[in-house]
């Protein structure tokens, strides 16, 4: 059955960072599909609502559905399962140095319970595909510029098709044109259904993609009319 649920409701939810309220009464839906902004000044809190939805800070008040978890009852032992449902990308790259591509990508399907070898293959090739690095699964991550190994960290969030994928200043390290790059790999999985929620501080993108956009400010979470 085609479900019309939200893919991301937060309602009500205060979020909390270092025993601190950073935001209160945060209340939006991202629904299957959208792409979403997320503007506001460092220290504004944007890290810390990214951090409250793939459950590294938890939901003390309010309630939160993300890809079919609820986040205020969530237990330790479902948060590797919320994560298999959504990709994370960050700033800083973090892949592992010491293997190829490759690796790094089979590394991570290993850990969320793939087993067969030739799908693992065919799972890789095709996410390597989408970010266009279809010819770079044997090269080392030194061997990559700092915008193909993005591209890669964001093919590794595609690994297992999630339903959103929440990007934390995705471009903060990369020369603009590069950034461009990632926004564009970015549209084309927004363009086959996948929602995006990003925080930038770009702001040119803002013009360049419209979007919908979510600012942070003052403790709250306003929507900005287009
Ligand atoms: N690990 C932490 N412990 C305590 N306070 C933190 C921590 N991380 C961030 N903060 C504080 O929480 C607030 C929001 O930070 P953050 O969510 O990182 O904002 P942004 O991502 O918009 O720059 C800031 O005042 C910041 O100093
Ligand atoms: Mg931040």
């Amino acid at each position: 059955m085609f479900s019309t649920e939200p893919v991301l409701s937060l309602n009500q939810a205060d979020i909390y960072q270092g025993g601190r309220i950073v935001l209160g009464d945060v209340t939006f839906d991202v629904n299957k599909g959208d792409f979403v902004f997320l503007i506001g000044r460092t220290g504004s809190g944007k890290s810390s609502l990214l951090k409250t939805l793939y459950a590294d800070l938890w939901l003390q008040s309010g309630t939160g559905h993300i890809a079919g978890f609820g986040l205020e009852k969530l237990k330790p032992k479902d948060v590797p399962y919320l994560r298999r449902k959504i990709g994370i990308v960050f700033q800083d790259f973090q892949l592992f140095m010491d293997r190829n591509i490759e690796d790094n990508l089979r590394f991570v399907l290993k850990a969320t319970g793939w087993t067969d070898p030739a799908k693992m293959k065919n799972r890789i090739s095709e996410v390597l595909m989408q970010v266009g690095l279809g010819t770079l699964h044997k090269k080392m991550p030194h061997q990559l510029s700092g915008g193909e190994q993005q591209r890669v960290v964001v093919a590794r969030a595609m690994l297992n098709e999630p339903m959103i994928l929440i990007a934390d200043e995705p471009t903060g390290n990369l020369d603009p044109a590069v950034g461009e790059q990632i926004m564009n790999v970015f549209q084309t999985i927004n363009n086959s259904g996948t929602a995006i929620l990003m925080a930038t501080h770009n702001y040119d993108f803002l013009r360049k993609y419209p979007a919908r956009v979510l600012r942070v400010e003052d403790g709250k979470v306003i929507e900005q009319g287009l």
